[in-house]
């Protein structure tokens, strides 16, 4: 049976569970990031060795800014108050996303989050921040073209292997399962590493993500095992 190496989880449902709950609107957001720490163990249990989360989208930034402010507040939380327990449990932090439209205190909390988890050897997490697809592709167009002008590499030799190294998640391995939670009418990937994911196996669930659980989570796994992975064979 073939281990999964990289897990993506798109992390959807907050809203509708503190609605559900009769809570305060962002109850929900603050119990997730609970789950997601959850989640880093069990994956490390499993031997996973990339979990990729989605945690912000370019498209968010439609939200309204109480809702936004909220949010940042949260992941300045996280990145400050749970840096060493992912130290301790060998959690190393990388964001991806567009870092440019960030707030400058944001950025510097990242960077020393990332700093400092660096060395973390037993789960390497990705948290999808300002991020899309689509315009992860684009910054590696861009880039790309910049190494071309300064003839760094030359047109005739950008193949996948290449254009690979330029994406934000350059060296990781293709995403072999994606779990959506926040149930069935959300049968999409709303953006979320359309490069990486174009092999992967899909599995939405019906628990909001505030209610991600253990069980839950092996259900996913339990998914990922029961079907052939014999993609373009
Ligand atoms: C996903 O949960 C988290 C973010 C986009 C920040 P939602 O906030 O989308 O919650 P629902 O889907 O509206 O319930
Ligand atoms: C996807 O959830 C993004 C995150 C979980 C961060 P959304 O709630 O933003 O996606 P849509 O709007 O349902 O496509
Ligand atoms: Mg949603």
């Amino acid at each position: 049976m073939e281990n999964i190496k990289h897990l993506g989880i798109i992390m959807d449902g907050n809203r509708r569970w503190a609605e559900k709950a009769s809570l305060q609107r962002f109850k929900g957001h603050d119990i997730g990031a609970e789950v997601f720490v959850n989640t880093c163990d069990w994956c490390i249990k499993e031997k996973i060795e990339y979990l990729t989360v989605y945690a912000f989208s370019t498209e968010n930034w439609k939200r309204t800014k109480e809702e936004i402010v909220h949010i940042f507040k949260l992941l300045e939380k996280f990145f400050t108050e749970k840096i060493d327990l992912c130290i301790e449990r060998g959690i190393k932090i990388k964001v991806i996303g567009e870092r440019d439209n960030l707030a400058k205190k944001d950025i510097l909390i990242i960077e020393n989050a990332e700093k400092q988890t660096e060395i973390c050897k037993n789960l390497k997490v990705q948290i999808a921040l300002s991020y899309g697809g689509r315009n992860e592709i684009i910054r590696a167009v861009k880039k790309i073209a910049g190494d071309v002008l300064s003839t760094k590499i030359l047109i005739k030799n950008i193949d996948e292997d290449i254009f690979e190294q330029y994406l934000d998640t350059a060296g990781i391995p293709d995403v072999d399962l994606v779990i959506r939670t926040g149930g069935a009418e959300n049968r999409r990937l709303s953006n979320f590493l359309p490069w990486q994911t174009v092999y992967s196996e899909l599995y939405f669930s019906e628990i909001l993500w505030p209610d991600f659980s253990k069980d839950e989570f092996d259900k996913a796994l339990t998914y990922y095992h029961s079907v052939p992975h014999k993609a373009g064979k």
